[in-house]
């Protein structure tokens, strides 16, 4: 396949994910105003970086041919959900939620450098650029949840198993084509 092809997937597909990380964080920033006020503002914080990230893959789409996703509302929606469900659990569970979600994107950004390497150094300076605060997203989240017992353990797997079913059902199992695509690409 070109590797034009997979690099738009890429791009969508980050995207979408970015857009639906804003309305996880969006869902329980609304939460935590009423409940936990504490941590609206290292929440808020996290929803600017993730702004500012859809923003550079959308700009990032033109000169790529890349279009946004279709189902952009399946990924709010899906965001949406996840970030008040997870919020209404406690204040501990929007930690263990955004450790999980960060790891799942930062799974998928190292598959994605991985392939990038020699076909488009600027994406993936850029996408290299995200993931370092994808990781600080991921570390902060580790930080503030405190000591993770098997109930912790297995919030974060399922977490990150429905992040990728979610990334998986948008893209039609364009994910699952693009990741076999990277790893061919990158042997
Ligand atoms: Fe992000
Ligand atoms: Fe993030």
């Amino acid at each position: 396949m070109a590797p034009e092809i997979t690099i738009g997937r890429i791009l969508k597909v980050n995207h979408a994910g970015e857009y639906g990380a804003i309305r996880i964080y969006g869902a329980q920033i609304w939460i935590a105003r009423r409940f936990y006020p504490a941590i609206v503002a290292p929440l808020s914080d996290i929803r600017e970086h993730e702004i500012e990230h859809c923003r550079l893959f959308r700009d990032a789409m033109p000169a790529r041919g890349a279009r946004p996703c279709r189902v952009m509302s399946f990924w709010s929606l899906g965001g949406f959900v996840l970030g008040f469900a997870t919020a209404l659990l406690g204040q501990r569970m929007i930690w263990i939620c955004t450790e999980a979600v960060e790891s799942a994107v930062h799974r998928h950004l190292v598959d994605q450098l991985g392939y990038l390497e020699g076909r488009d150094a600027e994406l993936k300076s850029l996408i290299s650029s995200i993931q370092d605060e994808e990781l600080s997203h991921l570390h902060e989240a580790q930080v503030r949840r405190g000591g993770a017992g098997p109930v912790q353990r297995g919030a974060v797997a399922l977490i990150g198993a429905l992040t990728d079913m979610l990334i998986w059902l948008s893209t039609w199992g364009d994910s699952t084509r693009m990741m076999r695509e990277m790893r061919k690409g990158s042997n």
